[in-house]
Order: C-alpha cells, then structure tokens, then sequence
C-alpha cells in the first residue's frame, strides 16, 4: 500500500480505464493533466481507431483474445509490447517492440 500511495504522490501510477465513453475519455484526459500515464482500453474499433490516429505509440499491457493484435499493429506507429501478445501477428513486425 505505501509503495502504490508513493507511485501516486511521484504521478509514476499507471491509471488503467476501461471504456472510452463520456465517462472515461474524460476521465484519461484528467489524469493525463494531472501528470498520470494512462491507458485507455475500448472494443469499439472505430473508437480506438479514431483515438489511435494521433498517437505516437501503442503499449500493449495485457494479452486478451478480446482484442485484435494484429488490427492495433497494422495500425499504429509503434507498439510496444510488453505481454508477448502480438507473437502470433505477421505483418507489420518491424513496428512491434517487445518490452
Ligand atoms: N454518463 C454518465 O453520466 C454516467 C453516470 C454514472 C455512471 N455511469 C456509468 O459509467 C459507465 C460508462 O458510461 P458512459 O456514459 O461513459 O458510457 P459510453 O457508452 O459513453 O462509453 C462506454 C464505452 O465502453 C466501451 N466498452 C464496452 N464494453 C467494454 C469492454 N468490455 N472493454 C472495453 N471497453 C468497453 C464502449 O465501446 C464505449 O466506448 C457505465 O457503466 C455507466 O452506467 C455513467
């Protein structure tokens, strides 16, 4: 609990949210303000396409089959992969970072 609560007070707690409706695509940019990295996570892939678009970089922080891997690299920049969830995706393979 003291280490969350000195990650927070440091701004160095990664904020997770899940949906990037009314509620939370606010929400990221509020804690992006406060100096928070944030992920945001959506199903919707006009959404994430659309939230994407500007986005220098994709971090990839779970591996789910929820989530099309090989959609997100054919489509960002950069991915930085930090869950071995792109391994089985073929193209676009020079973009992918693993971390
Ligand atoms: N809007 C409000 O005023 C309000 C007030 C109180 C509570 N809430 C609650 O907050 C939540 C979000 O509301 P909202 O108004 O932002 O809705 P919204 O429809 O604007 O956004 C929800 C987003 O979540 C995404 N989503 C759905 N299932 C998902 C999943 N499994 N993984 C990732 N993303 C997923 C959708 O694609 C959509 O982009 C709801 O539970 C709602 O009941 C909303």
């Amino acid at each position: 609990m003291q280490t969350l609560m000195r990650r927070i007070q440091q701004r160095k707690a990664v904020v997770g949210i899940i949906g990037m409706g009314y509620v939370g695509l606010p929400l990221a940019h509020t804690f992006r303000e406060s100096g928070f990295p944030v992920l945001g996570f959506d199903i919707d892939p006009a959404k994430v396409k659309a939230l994407t678009a500007g986005l220098d970089a994709v971090l990839i922080s779970t591996n789910h089959s929820s989530y099309d891997y090989a959609w997100i690299v054919q489509h960002a920049p950069l991915v930085i992969d930090a869950r071995n969830a792109c391994v089985a995706v073929k193209e676009g393979r020079d973009k992918v970072v693993k971390a």
